[in-house]
């Protein structure tokens, strides 16, 4: 099957958004804002649809897209996102404002890696979803698992990285390392002791990450 063509097709298939989701992803296209692809975030919602978390932490906000579609399909649950861009947090509670959800969704400014404290006032999630600086992925692992709950899952996205991860050569080497980070979370991932987790070939590569 020739990739390129099945993702098409899978995506024409996808019903339309509601026309504040629609204008949100105008906006990430006209200000190259990375939000998540569309088959991605389609197949997270459906995970999470089965898995219903009460509860989910996500890292790595931009302009409030996956959590506004995330809060959309879950009405009942909790958001908490992290994101340190001033600009796109501001951006982020205005869209959420907008879609009448600042009670479903909070958002913490600052940097990941410096606002666990913060994180944990919120007690467990159900689930995390792991979306920011790919070069840390394995940091925020680390620090966000401790407040996964028992049976709770893990969403990393970006895991194959546009298809470098099974590249032979890669000129840039600023990309080189990039690629070599993320391929080594991703076998760091797959034989972690704690969880079952596969890599679904989606969006931009997509984990889903179960725990023991
Ligand atoms: C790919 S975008 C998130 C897209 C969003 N999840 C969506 O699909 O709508 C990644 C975001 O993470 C933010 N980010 C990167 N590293 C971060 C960190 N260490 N702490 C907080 N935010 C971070 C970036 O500023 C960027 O806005």
């Amino acid at each position: 099957m020739e990739t390129e063509k099945l993702h098409s097709y899978i995506e024409e298939l996808i019903l339309n958004r509601s026309e504040l989701l629609e204008e949100m992803e105008q906006y990430a296209r006209a200000h190259h804002v990375p939000i998540m692809e569309l088959s991605g975030i389609e197949t997270i919602l459906q995970i999470l649809r089965i898995a219903q978390p009460k509860k989910i932490l996500e890292v790595g906000t931009a302009i409030g897209y996956s959590a506004l579609r995330m809060a959309t399909v879950l009405p009942e649950t909790n958001i908490v996102t992290i994101e340190r861009d001033s600009e796109r947090y501001t951006v982020a509670e205005k869209f959420i404002k907008r879609a009448n959800k600042e009670h479903q969704i909070s958002i913490i400014k600052g940097d990941a890696l410096e606002v666990e404290s913060l994180v944990e006032e919120f007690g467990s999630f159900d689930a995390i979803f792991i979306d920011a600086a790919k070069g840390q992925y394995k940091k925020f692992f680390e620090i966000y698992s401790k407040y996964l709950g028992d049976k709770g899952i893990i969403i990393t996205d970006n895991v194959l990285f546009k298809g470098l991860v099974y590249e032979d050569t890669i000129e840039s080497k600023r990309v080189r390392s990039m690629v070599t980070k993320i391929k080594d979370f991703n076998k760091w991932l797959m034989e972690h002791a704690e969880y079952d987790s596969i890599i679904i070939p989606v969006g931009d590569g997509v984990a889903i990450s179960k725990k023991r």
